[in-house]
């Protein structure tokens, strides 16, 4: 079966830039994310540097993930971050109340993590703790980071092994706010980011780019308040979506792997919600900066499933199939297409836990669907946006419908137009033809990730089940481009 769609490319405006740090990724202190995944134990045969897995940082840099935010998640507001810092043997064990009530044992602090980030060459992104925080605690974590000087924190730092500040940048102040990070009101939690954010200090050379506890999904209250209150005192507010299934937190929320196809139709329109929550929250941003400095950041996106059959239900393990990669495909070109607003994503989370990059058994490391797509996208980093009319058929299950394909694209420094579509519908090739007015072009190559079933997936058995092929479906007739688009695929196209 095949279906006609449309897509008209529009020139850059404004020079609107989707920045790179849309494609962020984020690490917790959550089951096998950090201990077991990232940092392995002591003598391990794992090939690692100072306990920092090594096969896990090669596969991350070669998608240059351009920030990590990190300790948490809820575990954010629960943690203390000198319990993190000095010798390892003298730090003392904290229980992680939210994650399975397992022991942390705080091995994997502050200088770990900065160590990672400076093995991946990412930003870090700090979430501190204002749950059970204090101002001080927070602000003294900043002086620990940043100082370049005489000062208690920087004399601490230096004597635990680092002689110079890191100069973070990325400061998140709290996480949902709302709930794990303290049940606040929204006026509540803004007048608190106020007096956390004013003691958390620019000092030289490393002004912060704070971040605000936004708005959990469709909350619009939570950001008109956070607006009002705060305007343009922070860098960013952020929101966090979660794709779910059963589209309900009670009970089951689906399995990863073992859906029918209406639950991956309900799936795939949880997902497109997205468009309409960024959306709502931008026009209420816009009410209050219209200039847009005010950055809305989706710092936890992604796929959340039932865990995968007998393990612990604290860790949030899942597998990732095909549909990950069509739900990852679907809401970067999102971020994409809501740049000139979302300046930076984080999907939830790297290793381990939920819609993730990476899984591991032992010494075994798989890369999953959702990793390829970001491997795919990584073209539209820091490239200048390009809109689009984009005029597609629908994908139909029973009686209700959504639109088939999802698309973005972007020029890059060298003038290259990269396109990326996805095509939800499990069986119809939609046959695209994509016009570039103006656009002066030769050639267009592409390559594509899909697989035989929209249940399949990558397992330490058959890791390379789904990966990146060759696209050979894309020529050009006259001016336009055509395409021939799979059923349930990603595809990226180059055009030059
Ligand atoms: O990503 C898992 C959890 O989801 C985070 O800790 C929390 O912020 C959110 O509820």
């Amino acid at each position: 079966a095949q279906s006609d769609a449309k897509i008209t490319i529009k020139p850059n405006v404004n020079n609107q830039v989707i920045s790179r740090h849309i494609y962020g990724h984020f690490a917790e202190h959550l089951g096998r994310c950090i201990y077991d995944g990232f940092w392995v134990s002591e003598g391990s045969k794992v090939p690692n540097k100072g306990r920092i897995r090594l096969d896990i940082v090669e596969a991350l840099k070669k998608i240059r993930i351009p920030n990590l935010r990190w300790p948490g998640g809820c575990f954010a507001d629960e943690y203390h971050w000198r319990d993190g810092v000095g010798p390892r043997n003298l730090r003392p064990k904290m229980v992680n109340t939210n994650w399975g009530g397992v022991t942390e044992d705080n091995s994997f602090g502050t200088h770990e993590f900065m160590e990672l980030c400076s093995m991946l060459n990412t930003e870090p992104y700090i979430a501190g703790n204002v749950g059970s925080g204090t101002v001080e605690e927070m602000a003294k974590w900043v002086e620990y980071f940043n100082f370049d000087g005489e000062s208690p924190m920087a004399n601490l730092r230096k004597q635990n092994g680092h002689a110079a500040p890191w100069k973070v940048s990325f400061w998140g102040v709290g996480n949902e706010s709302w709930g794990c990070g303290g049940n606040m009101t929204a006026q509540f939690y803004s007048d608190q980011y106020k007096r956390y954010a004013t003691y958390a200090r620019n000092y030289p050379g490393a002004p912060l780019k704070k971040i605000a506890s936004g708005s959990n999904g469709e909350d619009y209250n939570w950001t008109e308040t956070c607006m009002k209150n705060i305007g343009t005192q922070m860098w960013g507010l952020t929101l966090h979506y979660y794709t779910l299934p059963s589209g309900s937190w009670r009970g089951s929320k689906g399995s990863a792997t073992n859906f029918d196809e209406k639950e991956y139709f309900n799936t795939i329109r949880n997902t497109l919600k997205m468009d309409e929550i960024v959306s709502k929250h931008s026009a209420i941003m816009d009410k209050y900066d219209p200039r847009k400095r005010v950055a809305l950041v989706v710092d936890e996106w992604g796929i959340w499933t039932d865990v995968e059959p007998g393990t612990n239900p604290g860790f949030l393990y899942q597998q990732n199939s095909m549909r990950d990669a069509l739900i990852a495909g679907i809401n970067l070109n999102i971020f994409n297409n809501h740049s000139d607003r979302v300046k930076m994503a984080n999907l939830a989370q790297t290793v381990n836990v939920l819609q993730a990059l990476v899984l591991t058994e032992k010494d075994k490391m798989i890369l999953t669907p959702t990793y390829h797509v970001f491997d795919l996208y990584k073209v539209h980093h820091d490239a200048k946006y390009l809109p689009m009319e984009l005029n597609t058929p629908d994908y139909v299950s029973g009686d209700s419908k959504i639109p088939a394909v999802n698309a973005s694209a972007s020029q890059d420094s060298t003038g290259t137009i990269h396109i990326s579509l996805v095509n939800v519908d499990l069986s119809k090739t939609i046959n695209l033809t994509t016009s570039l007015p103006g656009v002066n072009w030769k050639t267009v190559t592409g390559q594509i990730i899909s697989s035989g079933k929209i249940t399949d997936i990558n397992t330490f058995t058959e890791p390379d089940k789904i990966h990146i092929r060759p696209f050979t479906g894309a020529k050009k007739m006259n001016n336009d481009l055509v395409v021939a688009l799979p059923p349930q695929s990603v595809v990226i196209l180059k055009v030059q």
